[in-house]
């Protein structure tokens, strides 16, 4: 895969922000009214940052996951991806963007059941912008290759075990060489054995890469591989863990 000094995507933008959230909001309307799902949230994650977002279930991680990488708009304030306000784009610029610069990983794989997994690694190359010079079965077959399942890739994905479908993803994920990757609960639906391997990859394809990676997870060990950490209790950020403060010793670590 190409690295980032070989002239991975980040450079091409002027912004220091990978992703940059200022002031949203999302309220939505429920039986007494309006619920806020996220209040006010500040968040900068700079290129090549690997940030956790941890929190209960419930405190707005999906949302704010969803709102940041431009799969949902916000009901107040903006996202700036990579400098591009999304909040100024509409659902096909967002759409566009994302099929450029944007990996997405789901708890529970996103995959077509009934398209192989090479047919599912392919698909982002099909809709996306143009790869140059290989073709999308090649480029597809190569990240079969890293993440283990050449052996694999004419098995229908739900054939699959959960373990190879989340790697059929992330190979899915990878294979536009995004900028920056989402991963919400990535071992969310994996016994600890098959998570530690898929967390494994997931961060040796995102530093091959030289990607920005944000995170959502339950599992101390995937944070605490993470340069920071942030905390979400019902809809606001309540505290950050930096490299520095995991050097340093005398914050709060979470
Ligand atoms: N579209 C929606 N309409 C109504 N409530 C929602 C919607 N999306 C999320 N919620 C609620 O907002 C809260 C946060 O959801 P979510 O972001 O999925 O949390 P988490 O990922 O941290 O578990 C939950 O109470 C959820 O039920
Ligand atoms: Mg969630």
């Amino acid at each position: 895969m190409k690295s980032e000094a070989e002239g991975g995507k980040q450079a091409q933008f002027p912004s220091a922000f990978a992703v940059e959230a200022t002031y949203l909001c999302k309220i939505v309307p429920d039986p007494s009214g309006s619920l806020t799902i996220l209040d006010h949230i500040n968040l900068a994650v700079s290129a090549g940052q690997t940030v956790a977002i941890r929190g209960a279930s419930g405190s707005g991680k999906s949302t704010l996951l969803g709102l940041l990488a431009g799969l949902d708009v916000p009901t107040r304030g903006t996202v700036r991806l990579f400098g591009q306000d999304l909040t100024a784009l509409d659902e096909d610029g967002r759409a566009q963007l994302r099929a450029g610069q944007v990996g997405f990983v789901f708890q529970t794989f996103h995959l077509l059941d009934h398209l192989t997994a090479l047919e599912n690694v392919m698909l982002p190359l099909e809709i996306g912008p143009a790869q140059r010079g290989r073709t999308a079965r090649t480029r597809a077959l190569e990240l079969l290759e890293r993440v283990g399942l050449n052996g694999r890739s004419a098995h229908e994905a739900r054939t699959l075990s959960g373990g190879e479908q989340q790697r059929v993803a992330l190979a899915r994920a990878f294979v536009t060489q995004p900028a920056i990757l989402f991963a919400d609960e990535p071992t969310g639906s994996l016994d600890s054995a098959t998570g530690a391997a898929v967390i494994d990859l997931m961060f040796e394809l995102n530093r091959e890469l030289g990607s920005t990676l944000v995170v959502v997870t339950h599992d101390p060990e995937v944070a605490s591989r993470c340069s920071r950490r942030v905390e979400l209790r019902a809809g606001r950020i309540m505290a950050q863990g930096s490299e520095a403060a995991h050097a340093g010793g005398s914050a709060r670590h979470f």
